[in-house]
């Protein structure tokens, strides 16, 4: 039998999963129907079992007992990878959970496939981790060995918009210079590629990258910032000690808005610590809400709803986070300007990586003829205007926001390994 390769993006939030095939690159079903997959754990502590995706997010949202973790790429590169992990009785390593989930989706290919898949690209980021060159390469090793270690023999890497790059060009019909936006929950990356229906067969496409750039900010930071600006300062964040000489330690509050920080907080010593920021605190009614939402395990929940209200502000000018879990009938009110304020340093942080990007591939951005956007957070409309604004004279290509990487990478695996 002819081996079939495949392509995997692990994303910060969601994964797809896709098989090089004769006629073309094909994304395999990996939760029912879905082509996507949130890239979710929940290890449920009643059954001893492991669930992935919408799955597990639904079994910890009903309330069973277990740990559930979100946001795992964000911790390749990091001191976090070393932590352990509590699942019952015993300590878990971030990459054996990092593993499960890689094993999840080769699982899915093999069948797919009706044989055991060897070859596969993986899709990472520009940057794993910002400014630091050797943290960047050790995450790349860490989910190389990852893969490895669940059966995948011949490991390859590709950058996540270079892959959006070849699923965009697949559609192109003359040659053009294309700016490759792909902001995720957590990177934004950017390629300046020339696609054309003429070379897109050629091996070696070196010449036609004119940069690749990336910045670790997307959305799970939006979350994040939207969090400590409107919900945390409702469960004390920025409130004094009750003699007034400071305020309360900002960390607990980072974790708790930090879906990859969550569990740090779910521990006999967290928890002490907590009640001693809560005596000491001039609020301590206020600390009060943010220690049930510790005690209950509802972090992940109260990060959800968060994430929920920034998605429905894509479409209204008003959503509400309803705090009940703590306080019946407590919610908070979120305005688009109330997004735009919070993440506004961190969109700039994006822009100026954009402009970054056209300066170092010596481009102006009136030589871009196409800005091709894709990933999940394009879709926050301050981002997408400030984005676009970068470029008055190009046109606008909207791809499969949650399905050209993994696209990509599967045509780039078809490349690669024939
Ligand atoms: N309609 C929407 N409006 C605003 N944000 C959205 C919308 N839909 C999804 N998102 C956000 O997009 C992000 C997920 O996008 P995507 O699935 O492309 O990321 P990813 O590929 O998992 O991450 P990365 O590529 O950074 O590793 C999440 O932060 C999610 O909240
Ligand atoms: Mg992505």
């Amino acid at each position: 039998m002819k081996p079939v390769s495949g392509g995997i993006d692990f994303g910060t939030s969601n994964s797809t999963a896709g098989l090089a095939a004769p006629d073309g690159p094909r994304l395999v079903a990996l939760e029912g129907d879905n082509l996507t997959i949130p890239s979710a754990v929940f290890f449920n502590f009643e059954d001893d079992r492991t669930y992935f995706g919408r799955r597990a997010i639904a079994d910890y949202t009903a309330g069973s007992e277990g740990r559930l973790l979100r946001a795992l790429k964000s911790v390749l590169g990091t001191s976090l990878i070393r932590e352990k992990t509590r699942i019952k009785a015993h300590q878990m390593a971030f990459t054996d959970i990092i593993g499960g989930f890689v094993s999840f989706l080769k699982q899915r290919l093999d069948e797919e496939a009706g044989q055991d898949v060897e070859n596969i690209v993986l899709g990472r980021p520009v940057h794993f981790v910002d400014d630091d060159a050797a943290a960047d390469a050790q995450a790349q090793s860490e989910l190389a060995a990852a893969a490895r270690s669940r059966g995948f023999r011949n490991i390859a890497f590709q950058f996540e918009p270079i892959a959006a790059a070849l699923d965009y060009e697949r559609n192109v019909q003359r040659e053009e210079l294309a700016f490759i936006v792909d902001m995720g929950g957590g990177t934004s990356d950017f390629s300046i590629v020339r696609v054309s229906p003429r070379r897109r067969a050629a091996a070696d496409r070196r010449d036609d990258i004119l940069a690749n750039a990336g910045v670790h900010v997307g959305g799970t930071d939006f979350d994040r910032l939207l969090s400590m600006r409107k919900v945390m300062p409702e469960l004390g964040y920025g409130t004094e000690t009750k003699d007034g000489k400071r305020n309360l330690p900002a960390a607990y509050f980072f974790d708790l808005a930090t879906w990859q920080r969550i569990n740090l907080l779910y521990t006999s010593r967290a928890m002490n610590e907590l009640r001693q920021v809560r005596y000491e605190a001039a609020r301590p009614d206020l600390v009060e809400r943010m220690i049930e939402i510790v005690r209950q395990r509802q972090g992940h929940a109260l990060a959800g709803k968060v994430e929920a209200a920034k998605i429905a502000l894509t479409d209204l000018p008003r959503a509400g986070i309803d705090l009940d879990m703590v306080e019946k009938g407590l919610s908070v009110d979120v305005t688009v300007a109330d997004l735009a304020g919070a993440i506004e340093t961190a969109v700039r942080r994006v822009t100026d990586t954009i402009a970054a990007t056209l300066t170092g591939a010596g481009v102006t951005a009136d030589r871009i003829d196409t800005v091709f956007l894709t990933g999940g957070s394009t879709a926050v409309p301050v981002v997408r205007q400030r984005v676009l604004s970068l470029f008055p004279s190009a046109r606008l290509v909207e791809g499969d926001l949650f399905g050209s990487v993994g696209t990509g990478l599967t045509i780039d695996a078809g490349r690669k390994f024939g």
